[in-house]
């Protein structure tokens, strides 16, 4: 019996930090006050026009497989779990599997909006347990800002962008323990983006016109979140045999502090087990949980051996949740290489991809001649 283990970690944000009070300054009718009480948020990282899900993805992605010490050609499969994919296809996953030079890796996303991550985490876990795969590179990425309505004071402030990875191998000692996923489709218009799908087209052959701005009931997905949040986690700490006592760190996904609190207090866990950084990021989607696991790591919270439970919700509604024995060392410090090493491994994955498409373009060309002569 194979068993999978994080062997590797990274993330990435974008450079600007939108604080509360930016949103007070744009004449959106709400408070600093009212934003930090409501939802324990104090700034969030939002990605300028030119930056795509698929580059943080590849930032967040690179940074693990150096934690990992490992090459991009020794993944198996890239699983990109997102809602704001670079395009409707080719998938986010194909795009970062060409530029991390992962030539021997099979690539797809995965949608469970918030809880994308930790299914992905659950889908990897099976390849691995199964023998079908040794290393996969699992990643949570969005950019939720793009489908924000900036007159929306329900919605704006709440969210932020990022990417955060992990590398899942494979090993003879688990690893990740236990897991659950689901999904109630029954609320799936309570948080949506309409447009962009089938349902509402954009291209001028649709029915209707799209709306493609995101729309919540916050206070009913709210109370659905904090009893599923809970319902999870219970399920995946029985089903590894431990006792919630045993538990070391409870990572839930960083959508508001008073969620957060309230799943902890229901799970009868320690304010100093619980951790939470949706103060700095706001919730950053699919990126929440691994960013919340680098963040963690760095601030020395997770050591070998602790139990560690993961629960996430989104839309769908969807939620996961995933118990894990940390077995990973953390490094003091990287090699000084790693980097140089990256950035050179990155530009030959860049070259090959350039001299690929010529060597299609070329075998077009001299097809096409075959058969006219
Ligand atoms: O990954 C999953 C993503 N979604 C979530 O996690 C969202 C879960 N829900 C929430 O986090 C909370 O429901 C919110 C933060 C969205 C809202 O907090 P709430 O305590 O549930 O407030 P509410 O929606 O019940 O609204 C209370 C009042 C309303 O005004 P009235 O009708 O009482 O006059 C809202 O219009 O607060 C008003 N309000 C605001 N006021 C100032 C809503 N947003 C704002 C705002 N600033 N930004």
């Amino acid at each position: 019996m194979k068993y999978a283990q994080i062997a590797g970690w990274g993330m990435y944000v974008p450079s600007t930090v939108i604080t509360n009070d930016a949103f007070v300054r744009m004449g959106l009718d709400t408070s600093e006050d009212w934003i930090t009480s409501r939802t324990g948020i104090e700034q969030r990282f939002l990605v300028g026009l030119d930056e795509a899900t698929s580059d943080m993805a590849v930032k967040a992605g690179l940074h693990a497989l150096s934690m990992a010490e490992m090459h991009g050609r020794e993944i198996d499969l890239v699983i990109v779990a997102t809602c704001t994919p670079d395009h409707v296809m080719p998938s986010t996953a194909a795009i970062v599997q060409n530029r991390l030079g992962a030539d021997g890796a099979g690539a797809l996303d995965i949608n469970a909006a918030c809880a994308g991550f930790v299914y992905a985490l659950n889908m990897a876990t099976g390849q691995i347990e199964s023998g079908r795969a040794t290393n996969v590179l699992v990643i949570g990425a969005d950019e939720l800002s793009i489908y924000l309505n900036w007159k929306d004071r329900n919605t704006c402030i709440l969210f932020g962008d990022g990417a955060g990875a992990v590398i899942l191998k494979a090993s003879d000692e688990p690893g990740i323990m236990s897991s659950t996923m689901g999904s109630d489709g029954s609320g799936a218009g309570l948080l949506t983006i309409p447009g962009g799908g089938s349902r509402f087209r954009t291209n001028g052959n649709g029915r209707k016109p799209a709306n493609s701005y995101l729309t919540m009931n916050g206070p009913q997905v709210f109370r659905w979140a904090t009893q599923m949040m809970t319902s999870a986690a219970e399920r995946v700490i029985a089903s590894s045999s431990l006792k919630p006592e045993e538990i070391d760190l409870f990572i839930p996904h960083q959508a508001n502090l008073r969620i957060i609190e309230a799943t902890a207090k229901r799970l009868g866990l320690d304010p100093e087990k619980v951790f939470a950084n949706v103060d700095r990021y706001g919730n950053t989607s699919a990126a929440s949980i691994p960013i919340a696991i680098c963040e963690a790591l760095d601030q020395g919270l997770i050591h070998v051996g602790d139990n560690i439970v993961l629960t996430s919700f989104g839309a769908g509604l969807s939620w996961a949740a995933v118990a894990v024995r940390w077995t990973a060392p953390v490094p003091e410090r990287r090699s000084p290489w790693v980097p140089f090493r990256q950035s050179l491994e990155t530009r030959v994955a860049a070259v090959r991809s350039v001299l690929r498409r010529q060597q299609r373009r070329v075998g077009t060309v001299i097809d096409e001649r075959l058969r006219r002569d």
